[in-house]
């Protein structure tokens, strides 16, 4: 679907979330949602904090799982993904903080693939994930899965690929300073949520959304796996639709 602007996409992705939240208030069940880092979602987030301020949506029945995070990195560095959440949703709303789930970057490289088993049993004893909001990386990932993943792949440590962590460089104040490994949702995590919607603006994106969305599916490309799901949405603006 193609929006006139971001904006727009924006709000419409943000309407959908609001409505599972409401749909899930009434039969006083959870919503479970997957959440996505990056400038992308930033304004689902803006209109998802307007809804609570100005409607009263409320998200004490919302649990949450991002996507990904850094690794190493501490929650409280500038440049976690915990301080990106907190800054843009988390201190705006009212979602009780042990609802919140995102990878963990401080544990003991030994002890990460318990952890992440233990993520992907947290999203299963919820009855899975409701929605995933996704953006993309220019080397097509998906969260962090880089070329070379494969579509089963599970909540695991990955290494960055060198384009990622140039265009993380500017956060960072350098390329030296991006850490080399992420923790990430894998593809086979993703591709159980209920519904996947994968939000891309600007011409920057125009030709990776090609590849997502026309190209051969391929682990070189990782976001094409999604042309194997019927649940997947692809929600852009003019610019970022401009070469399909
Ligand atoms: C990071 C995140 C991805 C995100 C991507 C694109 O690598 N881990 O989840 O999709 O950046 O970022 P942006 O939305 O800033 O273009």
């Amino acid at each position: 679907t193609v929006f006139d602007t971001p904006k727009d996409g924006s709000i419409h992705v943000a309407q959908r979330i609001a409505n599972i939240i409401k749909e899930k208030q009434n039969s006083k069940e959870k919503a479970v949602l997957g959440l996505a880092t990056g400038a992308t979602p930033i304004k689902v987030y803006e209109e998802l904090v307007r809804m609570h301020k100005e409607e009263g949506l409320s998200f004490s029945n919302v649990v949450t799982f991002n996507l990904d995070e850094y690794y190493p990195m501490a929650a409280e560095d500038a440049q976690s993904y915990v301080s990106f959440m907190n800054e843009h949703l988390f201190n705006h709303i009212d979602i009780p903080k042990e609802q919140i789930n995102i990878p963990d970057g401080t544990l003991k490289l030994e002890d990460i693939p318990a952890f992440c088993l233990e993520y992907e049993k947290k999203i299963g004893d919820l009855g899975g994930l409701d929605i995933q909001i996704l953006g993309i990386g220019r080397t097509g990932h998906i969260g962090f899965n880089e070329p070379g993943s494969a579509p089963n792949s599970g909540t695991r440590l990955v290494t960055l690929d060198d384009l990622t962590r140039r265009d993380a460089a500017r956060d960072f104040g350098g390329k030296s300073f991006v850490p080399t490994k992420a923790i990430t949702m894998g593809i086979g995590t993703i591709f159980k949520a209920r519904e996947i919607i994968l939000m891309a603006w600007n011409g920057k994106k125009a030709s990776i959304i090609k590849k997502a969305v026309e190209g051969e599916i391929s682990s070189e490309v990782p976001a094409t796996f999604l042309q194997l799901s019927d649940n997947v949405e692809f929600i852009l603006d003019k610019d970022a639709a401009k070469q399909l």
